[in-house]
């Protein structure tokens, strides 16, 4: 997907994937990956996602990778907050409270960014990539967290004949293609997440499954 597509999608208002309700998966697992609160977590494509105010509410503070201002400037807006904005690279660091945005693409973040980072959250975001992507972004976060990093993913898997991506489908076992050789992966639930899916069962889904690992 070219950064383009996504700009677009944010423009165009075609954002089907935003929740106005935290994750389920975040409030029930979080509390057993992250015991820590007084700790930062890495949010990978994080769009305006409320989750992120959750985490903040835990006590963590966010940093957040997003390709598109849009996104970004309404993130805050929401919040109530007015962002300090700085130039990094070719990134435009937005900041309030406990937040840090990097408006910019992922696969350019500077290294150092994720130095201090103790944790992951990944809602959407493997998913939203193409296979070769995919692949790219499991070896961009093995490279630059951590090693004693983890983090939630939560995935989604579906009859690609069905639909197209994104958000596409991927399987277990090609989660532990992607990350096996780099962490530890704890399946932690499997639930039918088709009823809550209206826009992709207009596209032709007749069924999905979201899928929760811990990465450690
Ligand atoms: C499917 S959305 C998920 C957003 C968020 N995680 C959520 O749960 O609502 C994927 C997001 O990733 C952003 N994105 C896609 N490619 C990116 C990249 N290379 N770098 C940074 N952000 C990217 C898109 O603009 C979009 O907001």
């Amino acid at each position: 997907m070219e950064p383009e597509f996504w700009i677009k999608r944010w423009e165009t208002g075609d954002i089907g994937f935003h929740r106005d309700e935290v994750q389920a998966g975040l409030s029930e697992f979080w509390p057993q990956i992250a015991q820590n609160t007084e700790t930062r977590v890495f949010v990978p494509l994080c769009g305006k996602s409320l989750d992120m105010r959750w985490l903040a509410a835990r006590g963590h503070s966010v940093l957040g990778v997003e390709l598109s201002a849009q996104a970004v400037e309404a993130f805050f807006e929401n919040e109530r907050l007015e962002p300090e904005l700085r130039r990094e690279e070719s990134f435009s660091v937005y900041s309030a409270g406990p937040f840090e945005i990097w408006c910019g693409d992922l696969f350019q973040l500077p290294e150092g960014v994720l130095a201090n980072v103790s944790y992951f959250y990944d809602r959407a975001s493997l998913v939203a990539l193409p296979p070769d992507m995919r692949a790219k972004y499991a070896r961009r976060l093995g490279e630059v967290l951590k090693p004693e990093v983890s983090g939630l993913l939560v995935s989604l898997s579906y009859n690609p004949a069905e639909m197209s991506g994104p958000p596409f489908s991927v399987s277990k076992v090609e989660v532990e293609k992607l990350f096996g050789d780099r962490f530890a992966i704890d399946l932690l639930s499997e639930r039918d997440a088709l009823a809550g899916n209206a826009n992709l069962i207009k596209r032709g889904l007749t069924g999905l499954v979201e899928t929760c690992y811990r990465l450690r």
